[in-house]
């Protein structure tokens, strides 16, 4: 089984298992939509144990998470959204939901920097709900009257993404502890790099990972494709 991301070409194929698996149901240009906008967060599940035989085979999609980023959100927190998801019955109690849900979380944290994902699902979905509650760890925020078109009412749901940030974290301390060691290991050799004396070591310990301009964005293209030759002429 290939967990990837969703290609354009795979829409036809991931609306037939949505068409097949749920009532809720959308044109293609919003599956479309989706793939061109924030085309880091949908996944698909192939199953690749009987491969194509010419190039043209379309891929088996057995399972898929269509994602978004909430484009305005209410509460003004950049958050991610599961517009749907939904695995083939051939291929239930596989862990490919929870697989396509954890791939999709990720990539919301690690593209767009989501602090949570939201999402609907009916009252009366005990599957979803369980892979949500107790396997995922979202929790239920509220419930929405006849949400659905046939006046079934959702449970919304949402799910924290600190666990992303507090693993980023603890790898920085990582790193920095890392650092650490290198710095006493100069200390010994010369005052400049003694740690505590001028506080530097100290410093560079709390400091953060920070996101820095190089290359163009600082401008280097410009320096090393000058012409040396008519400087001075
Ligand atoms: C809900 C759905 C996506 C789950 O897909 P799946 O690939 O079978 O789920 P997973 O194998 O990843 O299950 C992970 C966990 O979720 C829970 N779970 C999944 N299906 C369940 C079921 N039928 N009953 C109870 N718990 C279930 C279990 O805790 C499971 O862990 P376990 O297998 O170790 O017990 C699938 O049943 C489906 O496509 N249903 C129809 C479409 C749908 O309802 N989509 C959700 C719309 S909000």
């Amino acid at each position: 089984m290939d967990i990837r991301v969703l290609r354009p070409s795979d829409i036809p194929h991931v609306q037939q298992t949505n068409i097949t698996n749920l009532p809720e149901n959308y044109f293609l240009k919003y599956y479309l939509y989706h793939a061109m906008s924030w085309p880091q967060l949908s996944y698909v599940a192939v199953d690749i144990s009987s491969p194509p035989k010419t190039p043209y085979d379309p891929p088996k999609i057995v399972g898929y998470v269509l994602a978004k980023m909430e484009e305005e959100p209410a509460d003004g927190v950049q958050h991610g959204h599961i517009t749907s998801l939904s695995v083939m019955r051939t291929h239930r109690r596989l862990g490919l939901a929870e697989k396509l849900m954890r791939q999709s979380a990720r990539a919301m944290y690690e593209s767009f920097g989501a602090n949570y994902i939201s999402l609907h699902v009916r009252v009366s979905n005990k599957a979803a709900l369980a892979l949500y509650r107790d396997t995922l760890g979202f929790h239920v925020i509220g419930t929405e009257d006849k949400y659905y078109a046939d006046g079934e009412d959702a449970f919304s749901m949402r799910m924290d993404l600190d666990y992303f940030r507090d693993e980023d974290d603890s790898s920085d301390d990582e790193e920095e502890e890392q650092d650490t060691v290198g710095k006493d290991e100069g200390a010994e050799v010369g005052s400049a790099g003694k740690a505590g004396e001028d506080g530097v070591a100290t410093i560079r310990k709390k400091e953060k990972k920070k996101k820095v301009k190089v290359g163009r964005g600082l401008g280097v293209g410009e320096l090393v494709e000058r012409n040396e030759s008519t400087v001075g002429a």
